[in-house]
């Protein structure tokens, strides 16, 4: 037999690799090598030393040595699932963003936490909740980073490290704030009064949800559509669950956390294996696009800011669907990577310094988190759409580019080497803005209305839901053991609302502050109307 000629090597052997790993239906090595044993080391005799020949002993200690990663800096504790948005259609004069269009289908994964926690913490906690959805949009991922509350405690991304600082466990005790001494959470917030309003929120039920499922979500800032012709419009992203807003109460919630920690995470794997999708529909806040980028006097880049709907109704634009669980939880929960600056065109961000901070956050930490700057090409991140960049190298990389002149211009292009696209042709232009002004450290003044949202929040709360947030202020602040922080505390609350401040105040056996008519700090003329009337907002 004469000796067959060569086969030409495969033009994409890395990718072709990728496709066999896990498929063998014998146990091997990562080298491809058949294992008999997988239960007994290799020794000098029965009763002798390991050997060092062992690659096998070696490769799966060496493996499992290395199998954690760093968890989230914040939002650690996290379950997730895939699904599908819909687009209704209707968004699609404000935006030429392509998944937004009529009867658009587009996979999403959905990662949910909660944001003080550790990775093994109880999910029934009174926190914040993260509510984060990648869509793998044909125009590339765009990644809507949200959380239940609209609002949040800083106006400034600079302050987040202090205010995660502040809320943490204890550094000296490692004890989670939530069930032990909470001086410093009450410390940093009584100090920094542009936190009163998403106080407010934790504090009530929204606080302590009573399933994913029942939870709403809110980009929290302001964002700029793009439409096909060029229009802009200022926007704020809503997603409504259809099961309707539900919360724990607050001993549901305590007993829960002792029973079954994993609480939220089992009710979202078993909701969905029992064939009950999790739904939502997303909703759009549509506001002109102006210089001074405000609404009805309410600074647009204020995050501690909500627009209410009575001044600017959500319209419904696409259903979300989650119905498939993650196949792995760690590949896929552990390892997707959201940022807020992952972009699609016809979706931009605005000025709000705390989304300015957060653009350059979320990269960076996934850059230590996930072991370098390749992490795109891990399957959960890795878009939909076509890549083709100029990135090279780096830990991780998987990809095998083609061409040899990875930059541009270049006179030495060859086939399937990459060339930059017009905006005709779905290329990301962002859209041209006048920024000037003089470089210096300060916030705007409309920045200093920092109490007329809470009263807003606490005048729209029906008797039951008050008495919640009287009784969580008193709980929590029964741990802060800081005379002086309660004091202060007081007098936050008593801007807020006089009864407010001498309930909690009643319920700490403290005396009341006199605090200032809560009228007094509104600024909006809109806004005043609005407190005037009782009703959910
Ligand atoms: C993670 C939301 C503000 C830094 C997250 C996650 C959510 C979220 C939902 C979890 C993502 C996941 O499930 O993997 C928000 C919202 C904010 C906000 C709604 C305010 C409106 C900030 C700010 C910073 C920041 C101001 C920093 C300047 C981070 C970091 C992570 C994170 C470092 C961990 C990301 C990772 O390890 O992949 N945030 N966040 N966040 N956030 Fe924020």
């Amino acid at each position: 037999e004469p000796i067959a000629p060569a086969q030409r090597p495969d033009d994409r052997p890395v990718e072709a690799a990728k496709g066999r790993l896990q498929t063998s239906a014998l146990l091997t090595t990562a080298q491809g090598v058949r294992l008999p044993d997988t239960d007994h080391s290799l020794k000098a005799g029965p009763r002798g030393p390991s050997l060092m020949d062992d690659f096998h002993l070696r490769e799966k200690i060496t493996h499992f040595d290395h199998e954690r990663i760093p968890e989230r800096v914040v939002h650690a504790r996290g379950a997730a699932a895939h699904g599908t948005f819909t687009a209704y259609g209707n968004a699609a004069s404000a935006t030429k963003a392509g998944f937004l269009q009529r009867g658009r289908e587009t996979p999403v994964f959905v990662r949910f936490s909660t944001v003080l926690g550790s990775r093994g913490s109880a999910d029934t906690v009174r926190d914040v909740r993260g509510f984060a959805v990648k869509f793998y949009t044909d125009e590339g991922n765009f990644d809507l980073v949200g959380n239940n509350m609209p609002v949040f405690f800083i106006q400034d991304g600079i302050k987040f490290p202090d205010v995660i600082h502040a809320a943490k466990p204890h550094p000296d005790r490692e004890i989670p704030q939530a069930q032990s001494a909470h001086d410093t959470f009450w410390d940093f917030v009584s100090l920094h009064t542009e936190a009163t309003h998403h106080v407010m929120w934790a504090m009530s039920d929204r606080g302590i949800p009573r399933s994913f499922r029942t939870m709403e979500g809110f980009g929290v800032h302001t964002f700029r559509l793009v439409s096909a012709d060029g229009e802009t419009c200022l926007v704020k992203f809503h997603w409504k669950p259809i099961a309707g807003v539900h919360s724990l109460v607050w001993e549901e919630a305590q007993i829960a956390a002792g029973v079954d920690p994993d609480f939220h995470r089992r009710d979202l794997a078993d909701g969905i294996d029992a064939g009950a999708p999790f739904e939502y529909e997303l909703g759009l806040q549509i506001m002109p696009d102006s210089v001074d980028q405000t609404f009805e006097g309410l600074d647009l880049l204020d995050p501690t800011k909500i627009v209410p709907e009575e001044l600017c109704e959500v319209q419904l634009v696409g259903k979300l669907t989650l119905d498939r669980n993650p196949t792995n939880y760690f590949a896929e929960t552990e390892q997707v990577a959201f940022h807020t600056g992952n972009l699609v065109p016809g979706i931009e961000v605005t000025d709000d310094p705390l989304m300015q901070a957060r653009l350059f956050s979320y990269l960076d930490t996934q850059l230590t988190r996930l072991g370098g700057p390749n992490f795109t090409q891990l399957p959960i991140n890795c878009p939909h759409a076509a890549v083709n960049d100029n990135l090279r190298d780096g830990m991780h990389q998987t990809a095998v580019p083609h061409g040899v002149a990875p930059y541009l211009p270049n006179s030495l292009g060859q086939e399937g080497e990459p060339v930059p696209a017009e905006a005709s042709e779905g290329a990301f232009v962002h859209v041209p803005r006048e920024v000037s002004g003089p470089k210096v450290r300060e916030s705007p003044a409309s920045f200093s209305d920092h109490f007329s949202q809470a009263t807003l929040f606490w005048a729209s709360m029906t008797e039951v839901e008050r008495s919640h947030i009287i009784e969580a202020f008193t709980f929590e602040l029964g741990k802060c053991f800081e005379q002086p922080i309660r004091e202060r505390m007081l007098g936050v609350l008593a801007n807020v609302d006089t009864d407010l401040c001498s309930a909690v105040a009643k319920g700490l056996g403290l005396a009341a502050p006199g605090g200032a008519p809560t009228a007094a700090a509104v600024t909006s003329p809109a806004l005043s109307q609005i407190i005037t009337v009782p009703g959910p907002i």
